[in-house]
């Protein structure tokens, strides 16, 4: 098959969160698997351009439609993680990836649509012809009418359309006089509200349009593809993703190996594998001593790597820092918040622990120090509210530092309590809460801290399991292969 992907991040050049890790993992376990495989990305200032391989300009000019005009873009084409990638360049006075962020900007939305369209046009005067169009989240939901109303009629239609939601919480829901930027026709499209928001008739949703124009849509785990169908779960999409179900599918993401790979990693102290654990010791004595905290005694090193927004619990990641202090454990937080009371918040707790020797706050996103963290780390603490999948649960695991999540979306895919017997014993590889309190999180916090203090050959034990667990992607490349062969073999049964 020839898949092109068309997102706004991709690991490692340009990523804010899992979506970036998703794009590569899963876009080179398909060309593993044969297939052939493009990506589509706006060319932002702020990308890590030392980590794109031949990067040149491409001999076009592509005129792309906006607000009732032509602009100019300039097409770069290069080399990530082996894949091909091309980059859109915009000539347009916004000036709309020249912000030095990705996202937070006041006119996300036309930054956005804009490149959805130029995106398409690109394909359509390249003479590109895939099998499957596959675009992630909202800024690139537009695709998806944009495709079957202005680009299929234009010969761009050998294409069947993927839409995967990597977080429903995010639908950038705009005015629906906005949507005209793009040169769609809100009112022929918006025929039995397939555009509308559901919840105001005012504003236009892309989300809920791609759900409704795409071929396939999926979601980033099976349990989060039962939540988001339910009305508390569903951020006001429940009856549209009902609606839809039979094109409704949920697929647990993997984890790039390559990367993630304690045996391998050139960021971390010393590399090691599950039969060495020896190296797993001196990665969090290394980094216990890099961060300043006291690495005399055995004590368990709790680690959390996220972004801090209210999805991923951050009253209960504050309390786990106050407990775990309590249970006789250290702690180690790295992760920023894009929202400026919360990371106050946080900047007041790292400042009240600033010389403390068993908690570190390191407000910032870093590549480097969270491979480390992950290695140094007993346990990693993930007591998010809702998680349409998670990755860093996974990662910590190939890490041997064993997860304690809350049971939720893609976490209650992937974590199974270590005390619950009514799971196969060889699945069991962490601690698991239901309730999000504090209760809740003290609960499994506290069995994970027995188990460590008191049963340190059964701890190890557990380490050396869940680094064996497999969460590569080729079983979810897999699944993904098979509905994109599906739907092809169906559109092609009909045009027959
Ligand atoms: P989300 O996409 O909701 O942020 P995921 O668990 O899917 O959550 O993915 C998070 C990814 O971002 C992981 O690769 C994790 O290691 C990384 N990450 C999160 N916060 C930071 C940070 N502050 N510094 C470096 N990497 C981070
Ligand atoms: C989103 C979700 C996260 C998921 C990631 C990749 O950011 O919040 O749970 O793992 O996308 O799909």
């Amino acid at each position: 098959l020839y898949v092109i992907h068309i997102a706004a991040e991709m690991a490692p050049v340009a990523k804010v969160g899992g979506l970036g890790d998703v794009i590569t993992g899963l876009s080179k376990a398909l060309q593993r698997r044969g297939h052939l495989v493009e990506i589509v990305l706006p060319k932002y200032d702020c990308m890590q351009y030392n980590r794109i391989k031949d990067l040149r300009l491409l001999d076009m000019v592509l005129e792309s439609y906006f607000d009732g005009r032509l602009f100019k873009n300039k097409i770069w084409v290069g080399t990530v993680e082996g894949l091909p990638v091309y980059f859109i360049e915009p000539h347009h006075p916004d000036k709309f990836f020249w912000r030095a962020q990705y996202y937070g900007e006041h006119d996300d939305f036309k930054r956005f649509s804009y490149f959805s369209r130029a995106a398409l046009e690109l394909l359509l005067r390249a003479g590109k012809r895939p099998d499957i169009i596959h675009c992630h989240d909202w800024q690139t939901a537009f695709i998806a009418p944009l495709y079957w109303d202005l680009y299929y009629p234009k010969g761009l239609n050998s294409a069947r359309i993927c839409f995967t939601c990597h977080n429903f919480e995010y639908q950038g829901t705009a005015p629906a006089s906005d949507l005209a930027s793009c040169g769609l026709d809100v009112d022929q499209l918006n025929r039995q509200d397939r555009l509308q928001d559901n919840s105001a008739y005012d504003r236009i949703n892309p989300v809920k349009g791609a759900v409704v124009f795409s071929n396939i849509v999926t979601t980033v785990s099976p349990t989060y593809a039962q939540e988001v169908r339910r009305a508390e779960g569903g951020h006001g999409l429940h009856s549209t993703l009902n609606f839809h179900s039979k094109k409704f599918f949920g697929i647990l993401n993997g984890i790039d190996t390559d990367v993630w790979n304690p045996t391998t990693d050139s960021f971390i102290k010393v590399q090691y594998n599950a039969n060495d654990l020896e190296g797993k010791a001196e990665n969090k004595d290394a980094i216990r001593r890099h961060l300043g905290l006291s690495s005399i005694v055995r004590k368990p090193l709790v680690g959390c790597i996220t972004r801090l927004v209210p999805q991923k619990g951050i009253h209960l990641i504050r309390h786990a820092i106050y407990r775990t202090l309590e249970l006789g454990g250290q702690f180690v937080l790295l992760g920023s918040s894009p929202i400026p009371h919360i990371q106050r918040e946080f900047e007041g707790i790292a400042n009240n622990f600033q010389s403390h020797d068993q908690v570190r706050l390191v407000l910032a996103y870093d590549e480097s120090l969270s491979h480390w963290i992950y290695a140094g780390s007993d346990m990693l603490i993930i007591p998010s509210i809702f998680e349409p999948c998670g990755l860093t649960q996974m990662i910590a695991m190939q890490y041997g530092c064993i997860p304690i999540v809350r049971k939720t979306g893609g976490l209650n895919d992937s974590v199974f309590d270590v005390d619950d017997d009514t799971i196969p014993a060889e699945l069991r590889n962490g601690y698991t809460f239901l309730t999000p309190d504090e209760q809740g999180l003290n609960n499994a916090l506290e069995r994970a801290f027995n188990h460590y203090i008191n049963n340190p050959g059964g701890w190890q034990q557990l380490v050396q399991k869940v680094m064996d667990v497999d969460f590569s992607w080729e079983t979810s490349a897999t699944q993904y292969e098979d509905l994109y062969s599906k739907s092809v073999a169906r559109a092609r049964a009909v045009a027959a």
